[in-house]
């Protein structure tokens, strides 16, 4: 099921850009990131940066809709998602004709070439 809520529109599923949570210390990152996780939102923001946990599972989150639903959206339109960076670097690419780096960290078996 395809999800275009808006940011932080469910409380209790956690917040989407950790920039809007109140308590933003290590306890309460943590705490944001472990209730979307059990929601299966493995994706947060932390303003422009896309924090991504890995769920060990496949998600249907990849599918040809959600390439669809992504595709021309501004980063923070729709739930964080990955597809939601390429698309804003996309954009900018076409938009400021300049080139566009992706900085992938994590530590190994976090999901960085999954994500990539
Ligand atoms: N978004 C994801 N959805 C499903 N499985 C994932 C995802 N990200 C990572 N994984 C799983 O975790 C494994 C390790 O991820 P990987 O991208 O290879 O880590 P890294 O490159 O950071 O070492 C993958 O082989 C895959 O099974
Ligand atoms: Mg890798």
């Amino acid at each position: 099921m395809v999800s275009d809520e808006p940011i932080g529109s469910r409380a209790s599923d956690g917040v989407a850009d950790l920039t809007l949570i109140s308590n933003i210390d290590e306890g309460g990152i943590n705490e944001n990131l472990r209730v979307r996780y059990e929601n299966q939102s493995i994706y947060t923001y932390a303003g422009s940066i896309l924090i991504a946990v890995n769920p060990y599972e496949e998600l249907e989150i990849y599918e040809a809709e959600y390439q669809a639903l992504y595709c021309g959206q501004r980063l923070g339109d729709l739930a964080p998602h990955v597809f939601a960076i390429a698309e804003s670097a996309y954009r900018k690419l076409c938009t400021d004709d300049a080139d566009q780096a992706i900085v992938i960290s994590g530590e190994s078996g976090a999901g960085k070439t999954e994500s990539t």
